[in-house]
């Protein structure tokens, strides 16, 4: 059975996060955030995790966090790491939402940021932007087929973002 909860995929630096605490905020519901599971779990960072384990390493947490979902979490919206989409149940754990947007426009809201040296250096896979960009291509593809709704928030408010989720998808 479908599950009942809100899955926000896309890539790094799209505003997931950002997008799930204005939902929050306005439709008084709580925020999951798999990558802030994760690094509470480890006790560790996610830059850390990449360098004293390794990549696989960080995809089997993910894993293990989309099977904690599945079991016990509902009427959640969550927020998920660029690469959770990959879990194998993801279509198991609620309506999969992407948020959508060309990697010259991430790549412009992430460096343009206030804080865009801390929101890149906590990205081990955004420290080398031509792989960032090869990595956006790799995936593009997927995300879609994967998404049961797409939203592109390219040139579009937060405030617009959020209520197009709402009026798409009811918890
Ligand atoms: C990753 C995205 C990150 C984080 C990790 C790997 C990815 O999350 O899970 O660094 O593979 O795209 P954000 O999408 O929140 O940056």
């Amino acid at each position: 059975m479908m599950k009942n909860n809100i899955i926000l995929i896309g890539f790094m630096g799209v505003g997931k996060g950002t997008t799930a605490r204005a939902y929050s905020k306005k439709y008084d519901i709580f925020i999951i955030d798999t990558d802030d599971l994760i690094e509470s779990k480890e006790n560790r960072r996610i830059k850390t995790i990449f360098k004293e384990e390794d990549e696989k390493y960080f995809r089997l947490c993910e894993q293990q966090c989309a099977d904690w979902i599945e079991s016990s979490v509902h009427n959640s919206f969550i927020s998920c790491g660029g690469g959770f989409y990959k879990v194998s149940n993801l279509k198991e754990l609620g309506t999969v939402v992407l948020l959508n947007a060309s990697y010259e426009w991430i790549f412009n809201r992430l460096s343009t940021a206030e804080n865009a040296k801390a929101k890149l250096r906590k990205r081990p896979l955004f420290s080398e932007p031509e792989k960032a960009k090869a990595l956006y291509t790799e995936r593009e593809k997927a995300y879609k087929e994967v998404a049961d709704v797409i939203i592109n928030v390219e040139d579009k408010s937060m405030k617009n973002i959020i209520k197009e989720i709402h009026k798409q998808v009811t918890l």
